[in-house]
């Protein structure tokens, strides 16, 4: 017989909300629907200090406490090979580098798991139920893939709708120590995200590294299978939230419209339902800017994340995570994993709360069914941007193809996959409903009106940093060349490294803009001059009482802008950082220009 101790997990579902900065109307907005000519709430601006203090996750560039002889060789090289603080997280074939993948975590060792973003531990056990032998899983073969829907398509269907919750009303009922019951389902993500495995001596948390998006594949398989068979509908298939897609940048009425729906969760915000305009790059503070700017600007954040500040896969995946540990620029989140999908998270997150649980702090977040949802358009952005073209492929490390995880599939059996049999979606039975991708073709060249003062006129670099981002700094950096040919911007990329220092306990976020000055139009995200945002979050921290400042270096590909700008021929580049939100607590410590091979 399985154990009798019931986890607490499937006791506490929602977090306390009582302790609520400020207050929130109960009632619910009119839920229009989700066509974007109906008329919209107005987006207001709340406080970016009303809860500033409370409550922070997602991830931070992390340089490594530790420095062994292998991880020294190979900062030797890597600084050869790329530049010092120059994509630290690629992974490149080094000969110093131990071969091993990661393993598949040892379930007899899980411990208590860290809230992501405070000293607290998480008030329960996110570690699984043991039952039994661990089998290598093997894939079944699929004769037609299920169609995973557009979570706004569906609002409309009523017998999807129905099977979705019912499936999950079934999950939601299964004994507290099943593995595939709701709770001990979103504990996985708690264990795997949380510390509460170890990996090469410290936390483990598949997010900052190159392993974001096959667990979350593998995670949302085997969930979409749980729910499969407790409906016995092997053709049920999860929808996703289409958030890259104007009709879809909105909460998904099907997770909102009904509060005694088990697709509902309260814990959220709930100024962001209905009808309110989603913001890509959302940490904590609603842009006053109108709903056209605002979906114009969230398509731009789209390209750029997906196109230009992804050309190569170290970028888009993020840092190298072997078994043991990270390399010596540690850890990095991919392009994607830290806007969109770290915002995503922080605006669903529910204010009223200690750490912005359920959606926005990684313990809690499976707790919101919309998680899966969500998740489902990230899996979706990976099957995309490998058709945009360039260097933009799969990894072919050993290391990353080896790497394993543990879930329970949907008969309880404990079994152990490999990143290699995660890269194809229709492998794995699924494709996706077809969506315009309106920011594939959404090139940003409008240029501002008004020349900027020219660099002639603005301080070096050197001249302002470090500094604190409390106010717009505008600075020029040299470049190493100017004019490059077609050939060699192919074989390197031109990066714009900026130093970080910054208080990883306060929300941050703040835009970067190239050849723009102090009268920057800020809410404007739609043009040229848009370089990307900073919305990083911070993660678990390795040691109680550790309060020393991150420091990382963010590296912004910028060939592209430069070509649109039309000043591909300047040997300096102004650079322009305004800050959204926290800018106190980042420290501006340098800037330079480096060409970087990408891969
Ligand atoms: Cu594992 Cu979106 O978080």
């Amino acid at each position: 017989m399985a154990s009798t101790t019931i986890p607490i997990s499937c006791i506490i579902t929602t977090a306390n909300l009582s302790s609520s900065p400020h207050p929130f109307p109960r009632k619910h907005p009119k839920i229009s629907s989700l066509n974007t000519n109906a008329p919209k709430r107005h987006n207001t601006i709340i406080s970016c200090a009303a809860s500033s203090t409370s409550n922070e996750d997602g991830h931070k560039n992390t340089v490594p406490s530790s420095s062994d002889n292998i991880s020294e060789r190979k900062l030797d090289r890597r600084n050869v090979l790329l530049g010092l603080g120059g994509l630290y997280g690629a992974y490149t074939v080094d000969p110093f580098a131990l071969a091993a993948p990661v393993p598949a975590p040892d379930i007899s060792k899980c411990g208590p798991a860290t809230i992501s973003f405070s000293e607290e531990k998480v008030p329960y056990s996110c570690c699984p139920p043991f039952y039994g032998p661990i089998s290598d899983y093997t894939v079944p073969s699929f004769t037609k893939p299920n169609v995973r829907p557009a979570a706004h398509a569906v609002s409309e269907s009523l017998s999807y709708i129905k099977k979705y919750k019912t499936a999950i009303k079934k999950m939601k009922e299964l004994p507290c120590d099943d593995p595939r019951n709701f709770y001990q389902q979103a504990n996985v993500h708690c264990a795997y995200c949380n510390g509460a495995y170890q990996l090469a001596g410290q936390a483990y948390d598949i997010h900052p590294s190159w392993l974001f998006f096959p667990f979350h594949r593998w995670y949302l398989y085997f969930y979409e299978r749980i729910l499969q068979s407790l409906i016995n509908d092997p053709t049920f298939a999860l929808p996703y939230w289409n958030w890259d897609n104007p009709p879809g940048m909105y909460f998904p009425a099907i997770f909102d419209d009904d509060e005694s729906s088990p697709l509902y969760d309260e814990v959220r915000n709930q100024e962001h339902r209905g009808s309110f305009t989603m913001d890509l790059a959302y940490t904590t503070q609603d842009l006053a800017a109108k709903e056209s700017q605002i979906i114009k600007n969230n398509l731009a954040i789209m390209y750029r994340q997906m196109v230009t500040n992804s050309p190569c896969p170290s970028l888009f995946f993020g840092a190298a995570l072997r078994a043991d540990g990270y390399g010596p620029g540690g850890s990095a989140n991919g392009t994607v994993v830290n806007v969109p999908h770290n915002s995503v998270h922080r605006w669903v997150g529910d204010p009223r709360t200690k750490h912005n649980e359920d959606m926005g702090n990684f313990y809690s977040a499976a707790k919101d069914p919309v998680f899966y949802c969500h998740h489902s358009n990230v899996d979706r952005m990976w099957t995309i941007w490998k058709t945009l073209g360039g260097k933009r492929m799969d990894i072919t490390d050993q290391d990353y193809l080896n790497s394993e995880f543990l879930f329970y599939d949907e008969n309880k059996n404990l079994v152990k996959v490999k990143v290699r049999d995660s890269l194809d979606n229709e492998k794995l039975g699924y494709i996706f409903q077809d969506m315009p991708t309106p920011w594939k073709r959404f090139k940003l060249t409008r240029k501002r009106t008004k020349p900027p003062r020219s660099p002639k006129s603005i301080p070096a670099a050197a001249d302002v940093l470090p500094a604190t981002l409390n106010k717009i700094l505008t600075f020029s950096v040299a470049r190493p060349t100017t004019s490059r040919t077609k050939a060699d911007k192919e074989e390197m990329e031109e990066l714009l490294n900026l130093g970080l220092e910054y208080d990883d306990t306060k929300y941050i976020r703040f835009d970067v803009f190239l050849n723009d000055d102090e009268e920057v139009n800020e809410l404007e995200l739609d043009r040229a001059e848009y370089a990307s945002s900073f919305a990083n979050l911070a993660h678990v921290h390795e040691r109680a009482g550790d309060h020393t400042p991150t420091k990382t270096t963010w590296s912004l590909p910028i060939t592209e802008l430069l070509e649109d700008l039309g000043i591909e021929g300047d040997d300096k580049v102004v650079v322009t950082l305004v800050p959204k939100c926290g800018g106190r607590s980042m420290n501006i410590t340098k800037a330079v220009i480096k060409l970087v091979a990408c891969y």
